[in-house]
């Protein structure tokens, strides 16, 4: 399965993932990782990266579009894989489109976890990452509904979109979103 995550920082996604990873065999792709992995490493994206995740703002497409390009090859993303944090504008996902194409390999489902903004300050306020500070979070949140949110719109039209209540447990998600799965495998 080919799936992809959409949702505000502190919905929950990395969350899921690491739940559905396990369930469904496939491999958990963070764009936000690589980045946070590349800056520690120093290397060259890192440290370009750093610049743009300090301030809470969207790290340019070209860079984002390399780092993920090769990564979708390799051998353990054949069984398919989960895109945790990518598309996050309507380039990324017109070129993820493309390159998908190349591949014969269409997304089954985009997902979108809902949850409000009060929810998610409280959330990443009890986590405590470099870029959990609220002056951060917010211009996160101004990211997300700028450039992120027209991808809703851009994957309902694709007959892709599944939306899911992130409001609740991690387990009580976790069931929500595999009831959803399941459905699609059944059609
Ligand atoms: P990224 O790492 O993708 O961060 P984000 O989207 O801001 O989201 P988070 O990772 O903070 O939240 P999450 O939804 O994964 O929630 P989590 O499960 O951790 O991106 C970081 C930066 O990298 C961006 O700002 C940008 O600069 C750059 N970047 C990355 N990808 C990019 C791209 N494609 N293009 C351009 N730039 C890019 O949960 C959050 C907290 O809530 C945790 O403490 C968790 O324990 C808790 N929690 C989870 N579920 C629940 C629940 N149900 N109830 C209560 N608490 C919960
Ligand atoms: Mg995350």
């Amino acid at each position: 399965m080919r799936i992809v995550f959409i949702g505000p920082p502190g919905a929950g996604k990395g969350t899921q993932a690491e739940r559905m990873i396990d369930r469904f065999g496939i491999t958990h792709l963070s764009t936000g990782d690589m980045l946070r992995a590349a800056r520690q490493a120093k290397t060259e994206v890192g440290c370009k990266a750093d610049e743009y995740m300090s301030a809470g703002q969207l790290v340019p497409d070209d860079i984002i579009l390399a780092v993920i390009a090769d990564r979708l090859t390799q051998d353990d993303c054949q069984g398919g894989y989960l895109l945790d944090g990518f598309p996050r504008t309507l380039g990324q996902a017109e070129a993820l489109d493309r390159m998908l194409v190349q591949q014969q390999t269409p997304l089954d489902v985009v997902l979108e976890l809902q949850v409000a903004e009060d929810e998610l300050f409280s959330r990443l306020a009890g986590r405590g990452r470099a870029d959990d500070k609220p002056e951060v979070i917010r211009q996160r949140l101004v990211a997300y509904r700028q450039q992120t949110q027209p991808l809703l719109e851009f994957y309902g039209k694709q007959g892709l979109l599944v939306s899911i209540d992130g409001l609740g447990t991690p387990e009580d998600i976790f069931e929500r979103i595999t009831a959803a799965l399941d459905a699609l495998e059944q059609d």
